[in-house]
């Protein structure tokens, strides 16, 4: 079975160069290989009508299965909106996937022969900091997404409305995961399984977390990932082989981090980030991973 593997494409940021035709060149690269099932990992734009745009302009690519787990962009929603975030992962952002023919993983487990997918957005808990400015860097800092004497702010913290705090995000992400894992084993006995694939947003394992050694730069990788959830991973493949894959940062990596366990970083990122000299196509071929079982 092949799979194609694709995350953080931040249309509103790389659909701006509008010289570049972003989503045109995307759609027609994507078109290009022939592939099983698409593996999309998260952060499409924190707009809906972008989120929708980018699920209509992809409904009509040739895989037999399109699959799904929302970002922390892709739940954005307006400031004075209460919990909508919420609303928006559990009930909006699956509405709008189903609709233009994608299978929106999280809470909804897929199971094709002997090969599972399973998923959560996954939501940060501060593990993934660089606990070296632990005696500068409370907790409290992190949670507060803005530390003004550093001058850093993590936009989240205006658009993020989960009603909840970070670590209790968190937990219920977890909670989903383990619920949805368990799903699957009722229904196929796990030495039946051939793969299960865990896709999150989040990324959770410390081999993928880089560290500058600059306080005002590492104040952030505090929200790149969850180790908690890399555990959960890691214990599914003591039981069942597992590729996990994954966006959030945007340095596109594959680690085999054990026998049974290989995991994928896949994200598109941002222009100034991959460098505005590269051309699309080059851009495509050296992110979006293509990858067999
Ligand atoms: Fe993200």
């Amino acid at each position: 079975m092949k799979f194609v593997f694709l995350s953080d494409i931040h249309l509103d940021i790389n659909i701006a160069r509008k010289d570049q035709k972003f989503m045109e060149k995307l759609i027609q690269y994507l078109s290009s290989i022939t592939a099983d099932i698409l593996i999309f990992t998260g952060d499409i734009a924190g707009k809906t009508q972008q989120v929708i745009e980018f699920f209509e302009a992809t409904s009509s690519l040739p895989f037999e299965r399109k699959l799904y787990v929302p970002g922390n962009h892709d739940i954005w929603v307006h400031q004075d909106a209460q919990d909508l975030s919420k609303v928006k992962y559990y009930d909006i952002l699956p509405e709008i996937a189903n609709r233009y023919g994608w299978d929106f993983i999280p809470n909804n487990p897929l199971i094709l022969d002997d090969i599972a997918f399973v998923g959560t957005m996954g939501w940060y808990d501060y593990s993934s900091r660089n606990k070296i400015w632990d005696s500068k860097l409370s907790l409290h800092d992190y949670s507060r997404k803005i530390h003004p004497q550093l001058n850093v702010e993590l936009m989240d913290r205006h658009f993020v409305r989960f009603g909840m705090d970070d670590q209790s995000i968190s937990d219920v992400m977890i909670g989903d995961l383990a619920r949805d894992i368990h799903f699957v084993e009722d229904r196929v006995p796990i030495e039946e399984l051939d793969t299960m694939f865990v896709l999150t947003h989040m990324v959770p394992f410390e081999q993928f977390v880089h560290y500058r050694g600059i306080l005002r730069f590492d104040y952030f990788t505090a929200y790149f990932g969850n180790y908690t959830l890399g555990d959960e991973i890691t214990r599914i493949s003591k039981r069942v082989k597992v590729e996990s894959v994954f966006g959030q940062v945007h340095h596109p990596m594959t680690k085999q981090l054990s026998v049974d366990l290989q995991a994928h970083c896949v994200p598109i990122g941002y222009p100034r980030e991959y460098g505005k000299q590269i051309s699309l196509d080059k851009l495509f071929s050296t992110r979006i991973k293509e990858y067999s079982i």
